[in-house]
């Protein structure tokens, strides 16, 4: 869909009551827009990239900087991360690196603002996802960091949440993670993640930073949920776990 396309859809339809227009950023797999669709919400992935989800008519492929100019009820961002993670720093290094560590700078530069953007979007429900990195120290701590093994998938990736009017997530179903794979200088990683150095830098790139179905579905059930009770923030902290999950199951 063509960014115009879905500017004229959302001057001519009406949203049912309970519906919620969302904006998943940054998403190529689709996996929450897909969630979020399958609870009769009006969600939109945009990447630079296709989607890989299978579902086009949902997908805008395009900058996403116009897409945040119009009304949502919610935006779920998965902004870049290259630039913005700590294990890259020694690139950095302009002494060692000369140019190219300039550029690593510029694109940081770069990284930071369009992280922010969504952190300044016009709209009342923000999260935005990354993993553990420089935007902790360059704007704020995250609300929480999660990982997939507390959402039914059995594997580790620490991962950041800002948020914005919503609340933290609930891990709803524990399971344990694989041993971690480990080095001889005696560093360690997570196997899927290492196991990952086998494919191409492209191939690569994009498993590592593809959302786990039960992160995307409790994103998609557990934010809606909270948005569709009305409660403030305070009230929905207040309420007891299987008060919660009573409303995420209705
Ligand atoms: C860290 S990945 C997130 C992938 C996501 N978790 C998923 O499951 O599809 C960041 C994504 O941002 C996209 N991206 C980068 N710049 C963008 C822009 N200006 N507008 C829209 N998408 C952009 C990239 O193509 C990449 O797919």
């Amino acid at each position: 869909m063509l960014v115009e396309d879905l500017i004229i859809h959302f001057s001519k339809s009406v949203l049912l009551d309970g519906v919620l227009r969302v904006l998943v950023a940054c998403e190529e797999s689709q996996a929450v827009t897909k969630e979020l669709r399958k609870l009769g919400h009006e969600a939109f992935s945009c990447d630079l990239l296709p989607e890989s989800g299978g579902h086009p008519e949902w997908h805008i492929q395009d900058d996403v900087t116009e897409l945040l100019k119009l009304k949502w009820d919610m935006i779920i961002a998965f902004p870049p991360c290259t630039y913005l993670t700590v294990t890259g720093n020694r690139w950095f290094n302009v002494q060692k690196y000369g140019e190219k560590a300039i550029q690593r700078h510029k694109d940081r530069e770069f990284a930071i603002k369009f992280f922010k953007m969504f952190a300044d979007a016009n709209c009342d429900y923000i999260a935005i996802e990354n993993p553990v990195g420089i935007m902790s120290s360059e704007w704020r701590k995250p609300n929480q960091i999660i990982n997939p093994y507390q959402f039914g998938d059995p594997f580790e990736k620490k991962t950041c949440l800002w948020l914005k009017g919503l609340p933290k997530l609930e891990a709803t179903n524990i399971v344990e993670p694989p041993k971690r794979t480990e080095f001889a200088s005696g560093k360690s990683m997570p196997t899927w993640y290492a196991d990952a150095w086998k494919l191409p830098k492209e191939e690569r790139a994009k498993l590592r930073s593809k959302t786990f179905d039960g992160i995307a579905k409790n994103i998609a059930v557990q934010f809606t949920c909270f948005i569709k009770s009305g409660l403030s923030l305070l009230d929905w902290d207040e309420l007891h776990i299987s008060e919660k999950n009573r409303i995420f199951t209705q």
